[in-house]
């Protein structure tokens, strides 16, 4: 490896070299499940990757990577994730924690045909089998590679882990209505001028950070989940939703997250000062009327000021419903008489809520804008209304075809987005559940993978060829989901 690749400080070497390390050995991983050994695409991945890893004992002697609970150490020293490598980061998590692996250590230079034997060997662990990496070591002693060594993925007790994805799933939808219950309840002791439970609200956003730690995937497929009924709960709960997730994606701390979930929940406590009439007319608002629709983010920071119960988290709060709809260049409203920067909750925040009020119908919005169409609108204000590197992470986050959404596939198939890449260059190849109509309504098919490529052709197998309206087809898309 040539050393002026790593021009770096020392400090940043680590980190360097581990995500360089994660990244091609995280795509080999991957390139496993869908390709034989003999594939031609798997040669390219494993040199890659053996470059990679011969270059780093080269110039460090050796290579080891630990995970301890979702932190990677490399060469025992701590890798800083950066925002455009979190989702690799977080996939070869899951990856790793789906095969009890926590360790892995090269010690001397590997040969490419032991690599790919350790990377099929890896690949074919059983799921959630807490021994494998004793399997694992036996089979590379079996093998005699001896530079390749593995050890167990190290759990602590008093962390929730759900190891079960069902019950992952169970917990994210159980903190998901709750927190909707919650948000009913808040809205109703404010109109009722009765004290705030926040201690309830400050458990349920802890939970929520937990649960998105593990896997975002169910909490952010419920949040895009378009219902018509109390869009004003729901919108609350998506934003923290979107907020929590989008503020891990940047590196926001743990204990900071649910401050931040907090913020977007209670973001629009304002408009419950705002007479229903207004908040639901469908028609064109008069001047008057716009004018209080205007003020909620003022209200709202006036109704967080005058509560005491809110302690440290007060000026969080404030950020969130002072600053969501202020611009990053600082138009919007309310008009600032001083300039000063918007906050990063604020920015986030902003984003999360443009966002979630135009993908989802409402009242005043009969025909929700599709999301790529809003992708494209953010992209295109990025830098004027939005925080372009939070815009970003936001994409790349949402990916093209979020989940839930329906696809018509160029197999004259239809399916529902059920995961998203976390390699950006198949942002437009999700995993989708194909669905089947029969008997008088749609069933749940298999699920297909649209990055796969047909051996035959060495084209993809199934492409999508444009997105379809749910409501169109009488589909509930939270039946298929959730
Ligand atoms: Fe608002
Ligand atoms: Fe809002």
């Amino acid at each position: 490896m040539p050393e002026e690749r790593y021009s770096l400080d020392d400090e940043h070497l680590p980190t360097t070299l581990g995500t360089e390390f994660i990244t091609k050995f995280f795509r080999l991983l991957k390139g496993t499940t869908i390709y034989d050994r003999k594939n031609e695409i798997i040669d390219r991945l494993t040199q890659e990757c053996l470059q990679v890893i011969n270059g780093i004992i080269q110039s460090e002697g050796n290579l080891f990577l630990k995970i301890v609970r979702d932190n990677f150490f490399f060469n025992n020293i701590r890798i800083q994730v950066k925002a455009d490598r979190y989702a690799i980061f977080k996939a070869f998590w899951q990856e790793m924690r789906r095969r009890w692996i926590g360790e892995v250590e090269f010690s001397t230079e590997v040969k490419r045909e032991h690599l790919k034997d350790f990377i099929y060997l890896l690949s074919g662990l059983e799921e959630n089998n807490e021994s494998n990496y004793l399997y694992a070591t036996k089979q590379l002693e079996y093998r005699n590679i001896e530079s390749i060594h593995v050890g167990k993925l190290e759990f602590f007790k008093d962390e929730d882990i759900y190891i079960d994805s069902e019950d992952q799933k169970k917990y994210s939808k159980e903190v998901y209505f709750k927190s909707i219950g919650l948000v009913k309840e808040v809205v109703e002791s404010i109109n009722q001028q009765k004290a705030l439970n926040i201690r309830k609200a400050k458990r349920l956003m802890q939970n929520a950070v937990n649960a998105i730690m593990q896997d975002d995937s169910t909490l952010l497929g419920l949040a895009n989940i378009k219902n018509y009924d109390e869009y004003t709960f729901n919108h609350s709960v998506n934003v923290a939703i979107y907020a929590i997730a989008l503020g891990q994606r940047i590196g926001i701390p743990k204990k900071h997250l649910s401050h931040l979930g907090m913020a977007g929940l209670f973001h629009d406590m304002g408009k419950t000062k705002i007479p229903k009439e207004i908040l639901n007319k469908t028609g064109k608002l008069s001047p008057e009327e716009w004018g209080l629709m205007r003020a909620h983010p003022v209200i709202g920071t006036e109704l967080i000021m005058r509560m005491k119960e809110w302690g440290e988290l007060s000026t969080r709060m404030i950020e969130g419903a002072f600053e969501h709809h202020l611009r990053y260049d600082l138009t919007g409203y309310p008009r600032l008489t001083r300039k000063r920067k918007i906050t990063l909750f604020g920015r986030i925040i902003t984003i999360s809520d443009f966002y979630d009020a135009l993908v989802r119908p409402r009242v005043y919005n009969r025909f929700p804008y599709v999301s790529e169409k809003i992708l494209g609108i953010m992209l295109d204000r990025s830098g004027k209304d939005f925080d372009p590197a939070v815009v970003k992470v936001f994409i790349n986050m949402i990916g093209i075809y979020p989940l839930g959404t329906l696809v018509l596939l160029n197999t004259n198939e239809m399916g529902l987005v059920t995961q998203i890449h976390e390699d950006t260059e198949l942002i437009d190849r999700p995993k989708v559940c194909l669905l089947y109509y029969g008997d008088g309504e749609y069933r749940k098919g298999k699920v297909v993978d649209l990055s796969e490529i047909d051996e035959a052709t060495n084209h993809f197998k199934r492409s999508i060829v444009k997105t379809l309206d749910p409501n169109e087809y009488n589909i509930n898309v939270a039946e298929f989901l959730i």
